[in-house]
């Protein structure tokens, strides 16, 4: 299938610093080496791929480059015994869309160790509903769970809660029975958070506490945190003793303005979360999660669904904080 032509939404640096998006036609050599090759049917807009988009040398070194770190669809190609033509997968994280091409293309060509098989449970569209954003989701609370916070030992706060990471977070903590309380800088999309099954919304304003204190007043018993600064700096002041603080984002800020006092004289801990290269074994078994007692009800209410002509506005909107929920891409 080498002189087969698809589509795909391409970055290009035109000149130095100067990046230009665009939907081009690619051929099977444009893509990487690899042993899969997928038939992408759907992707997501994660805050990562604006990054890409929009030339963040963090994220992309390279262009021309088609971004996209997710990636649900049917296997076309595969030299791996693992797997087959006609194989439903997920492919999400590892170096997918930052500098090996991405999801925002008809086609992808990726190792065999980076391929997820899907969940009996979940169709190619509600796996990339959830996508990286809602696997960094389940994965915050897998940890909460793993470190003894359960329902019954009270309050789990969720920072940045409209985001894609947030929104997910709120409606699987709810399924799960937990008391959510969502932090929000969109106060006017209460009930969206409500909906989702969040007990109380709080705004962003009421989230973050610049007294300089070094302990505030104890009301978590986890915390969901994904824009880090002074909102996760009050959430961890916040915390009961012996709570669990999750932290995956830094929307807000990538310091932490914070003294050693919670971790010491409250045992509150703080938990790592990263996505990009979780093990095989832990991403199926929270995948498997996604598509069974997590698989939540609301999924098609978070869903905003767009084509590829669409990214262009939609990376614009998750760069100043705006988007609610979670941003489908359909390739099919
Ligand atoms: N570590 C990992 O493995 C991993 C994986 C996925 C994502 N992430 C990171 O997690 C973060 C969230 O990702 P996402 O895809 O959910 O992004 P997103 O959809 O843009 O959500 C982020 C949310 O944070 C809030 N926010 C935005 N700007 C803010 C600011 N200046 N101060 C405080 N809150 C702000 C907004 O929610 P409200 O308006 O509701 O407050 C926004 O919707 C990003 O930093 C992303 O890079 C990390």
């Amino acid at each position: 299938m080498s002189n087969q032509t698809f589509t795909a939404y391409v970055v290009d640096e035109v000149e130095k610093g100067v990046f230009e998006r665009n939907i081009k036609e690619r051929t099977m050599d444009d893509l990487p080496e690899g042993n899969v090759v997928v038939r992408v049917h759907y992707s997501s807009l994660n805050y990562k791929d604006a990054l890409s988009a929009t030339g963040n040398k963090g994220v992309t070194r390279n262009f021309p480059h088609s971004p996209g770190v997710d990636a649900s669809g049917v296997i076309e190609e595969s030299s791996d015994d693992r797997f087959s033509p006609g194989q439903e997968v997920i492919v999400h994280g590892y170096d997918l869309g930052c500098n090996t091409s991405g999801g925002f293309s008809e086609y992808i060509r990726v190792p065999a160790d980076w391929v997820v098989p899907m969940p009996e449970g979940l169709s190619l569209r509600e796996s990339m509903i959830f996508g990286t954003a809602g696997y960094t989701a389940a994965y915050s609370v897998q940890r909460l769970e793993e470190f003894g916070v359960t329902p019954e030992k009270g309050e789990v706060l969720v920072t940045g809660a409209t985001g894609g990471v947030g929104s997910v977070a709120v409606a699987i903590l709810a399924k799960a029975g937990y008391n959510v309380v969502a932090s929000t800088g969109k106060t006017d999309q209460a009930q969206f958070l409500l909906d989702l099954g969040a007990k109380e919304v709080i705004s962003r304003d009421d989230a973050t506490d610049d007294s300089g204190r070094p302990l505030l007043k104890g009301r978590w018993s986890g915390v969901v945190d994904t824009v880090g600064g002074e909102i996760l700096a009050t959430a961890i002041k916040s915390t009961n003793p012996r709570g669990i603080v999750t932290c995956c984002g830094n929307v807000a800020s990538a310091d932490l303005p914070i003294n050693v006092f919670p971790f010491i004289l409250r045992g509150v801990s703080l938990v790592g979360i990263d996505s990009q290269d979780s093990p095989m074994e832990q991403r199926q078994k929270i995948w498997q999660r996604m598509a069974s007692d997590w698989k939540i009800d609301t999924l098609e209410d978070l869903t905003t669904e767009i084509t590829l002509q669409e990214l262009d506005t939609n990376i614009e909107l998750i760069l100043k904080g705006g988007q609610k929920g979670r941003v489908l891409v359909n390739l099919s």
